[in-house]
Order: C-alpha cells, then sequence, then structure tokens
C-alpha cells in the first residue's frame, strides 16, 4: 500500500513538515505566496489529506476534484473558509488551530484597543514629521481605557481572553452572544446584553465573533450609528464582520472615535484605501497570532491534525459539522 498523499499549500513554520511526513508523502506548494486555485485543484486529485491556511476555499468544487480525500487541517482556528456541510457530506473529517493563539490573539486586540485610543500611530507620525516642538497640554488628546465599560462581541476563546484584560484595566465588560455563558459569566465577572445595548453603552467595543451567516456585516451603518462618538472599535475576528463602506463614513464623520483593525474586507487592504489613509484608523496585516511560538503551535497543531485522522484516530482538535456555539 503506497504511502498517502498530503498536499500542503503553503509552507509551515516549524516542524509541521516533519510531523507530516511520519504520516504520508508530502507535496508543499513551492513559492511564498497562495498556491492559485486551478493548481491547487490539479493537485488535489490524488490527495488524502489537505493541509490549508485561511488563503484557501475548501468548496464543494475543491471537493469533488479530490476524490480520496479524508481530512482538511486548516492551519487557523476560523474556518470560514471552509464549507464543513460539504466536507461532512463527502465524509471529510475537518481540523483547525484552537487554544494555541488565543492569548496571542487577545494581546493583539489589547494593543489595537490602546493605540487607538491613546492615539499612538499618530504620536508616531508626529515626531517623525518633526512636529514635536514643546509638552502640550492639548495634543492628540485619546480617550480612557482603564475604568471605562469595554463591550466583547463573541464570547468564545479568544473573547473570554480579551474580557480578562479588560477586568485587569478594571473596565466593566459586557459581551454578547448566541447563547449565555454562566460559568464564563461568573469566574470573569462579566454580563450578556444584546448587541443594540452593548453597542449604545460600551465605550470600547472589540469584535472576536467567528464570520457565519449571520454575523456577516453584524456591525453596518445601523449599529455604528449606535455606537458612542467617543467609543472605538476593534476587529480581530473577520474582516467581513464589518460593513467597510459604514466604516468609513462613520470614521470620517465622527459617529465614533477610532477603529483597529487586524483583519479588512477586503483583505488584503489596498494602500490607498480610505480606513489606511484615516488617521483614526489602525490597520495592520492580520497578524492577531503571528509570533513564532503561536505560529509555530498552530502549524504543528494542524500537522498533528493531519497525523491523527490519517491514522483514523481522535485529531487533537477536530470540528463538528455544524457550528456548535
Ligand atoms: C485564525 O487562526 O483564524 C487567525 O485569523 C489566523 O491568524
Amino acid at each position: 500500500m503506497s504511502a498517502p498523499l498530503i498536499v500542503v499549500t503553503r509552507r509551515p513554520p516549524g516542524r509541521a513538515l516533519d510531523i507530516l511526513a511520519e504520516a504520508g508523502e508530502v507535496w508543499v506548494w513551492p513559492e511564498d505566496r497562495a498556491i492559485p486555485r486551478d493548481v491547487l485543484i490539479d493537485r488535489v486529485h490524488d490527495a488524502e489529506a489537505l493541509y490549508t491556511m485561511l488563503t484557501e476555499r475548501v468548496d464543494a468544487e475543491l471537493l469533488d476534484a479530490a476524490p480520496r480525500l479524508r481530512v482538511v487541517s486548516n492551519m487557523a482556528v476560523g474556518v470560514d473558509n471552509i464549507d464543513r456541510e460539504a466536507c461532512a457530506r463527502r465524509g471529510i473529517r475537518v481540523g483547525h488551530t484552537p487554544d494555541v493563539l488565543t492569548e496571542t490573539t487577545a494581546d493583539m486586540a489589547w494593543a489595537l484597543l490602546l493605540a487607538v485610543s491613546r492615539r499612538v500611530v499618530e504620536g508616531v507620525d508626529h515626531v517623525r514629521a518633526g512636529r514635536w516642538r514643546r509638552w502640550e497640554p492639548e495634543l492628540l488628546w485619546g480617550v480612557d481605557v482603564s475604568s471605562t465599560t469595554l463591550g466583547v462581541v463573541g464570547l468564545g476563546r479568544i473573547g473570554a481572553a480579551v474580557a480578562r484584560r479588560g477586568r485587569a484595566f478594571g473596565m466593566d465588560v459586557r459581551y454578547t452572544s448566541r447563547r449565555p455563558k454562566p460559568a464564563l459569566e461568573e469566574a470573569l465577572g462579566v454580563s450578556r446584553v444584546d448587541l443594540d445595548t452593548l453597542l449604545g453603552t460600551s465605550d470600547h467595543v472589540v469584535l472576536t465573533a467567528a464570520l457565519t451567516p449571520e454575523t456577516r456585516y453584524l456591525i453596518d451603518r445601523a449599529a455604528l450609528e449606535r455606537m458612542r462618538p467617543t467609543a472605538t472599535l476593534v476587529n480581530v475576528g473577520r474582516g467581513p464582520l464589518i460593513d467597510t463602506d459604514a466604516l468609513v463614513t462613520a470614521l470620517s464623520e465622527g459617529w465614533i472615535f477610532g477603529a483597529g483593525l487586524d483583519v479588512t474586507d477586503p483583505e488584503p487592504l489596498p494602500a490607498d484605501h480610505p480606513l489606511v489613509e484615516l488617521p483614526n484608523c489602525v490597520v495592520v496585516p492580520h497578524l492577531g497570532s503571528s509570533t513564532r511560538r503561536t505560529r509555530e503551535a498552530m502549524a504543528e497543531l494542524a500537522a498533528r491534525n493531519v497525523v491523527a485522522a490519517l491514522a483514523g484516530e481522535p485529531m487533537p482538535a477536530e470540528l463538528a459539522a455544524t457550528r456548535e456555539s
């Protein structure tokens, strides 16, 4: 019996390829960019495992081109790039990388929240432009973070880690989620409210929800109109949680104080996009989980998911066919 073919769409960091090599014959897209769709469709024909990044769309068309496929392992916790039901219909297991990136991503949410609230990037630009002449009593006033109200949209692992940071800053923390989370409410000292209440009463709103049909454009024009003019909005979930055009209007017209975006729609965002040019918007290129330790841990967990699935064993992080929370 020949070794199973494992198709890897981009060279992963750390020991991931060594781990995969124990389980089969590994083919890796050799270039330092996302694999073109037609190349991937061609390559998956004999694949029994597919190791993906969030840049690949795994849909019925791709799965139909991979009749031997047994597992898709995404090197990300978010799996909005994967049609899980289409995988389930074909008996294909799906793995992802929860937990290992939780704190790192929550750190990025916090970095953006502080940067936007305290105008860190504008301050750096001010110094670099040679405009720092003297101390001034009203220079680049920001908004407070400590002892304010934080609204967390989506109290999953990352949302809970953001909420914990908020509590450490003395914040009153509220959250929205599809289901109440009484154990977390008790452990973290947070309370569940509806989205309108959260938007209308929070000084800082952090989006950590997964992208689903229900959460797409959750933050639209009406939602932004509900927010306080002194509020900040941070997104470490997925870009399409926010209606980008509405956000540009809200930031330009001062409906909210500022926004910090780790993820955008479209992604990548062109350098001349209004969000990049607006002084009250801080955009970073989807860096939420981007530290060596975390990215290596994600890559290795995704590899272990493949190894377990090919051996017919429980995967370290397998997803059910449909969303459970
Ligand atoms: C994820 O894992 O879903 C992140 O967005 C990748 O950094």
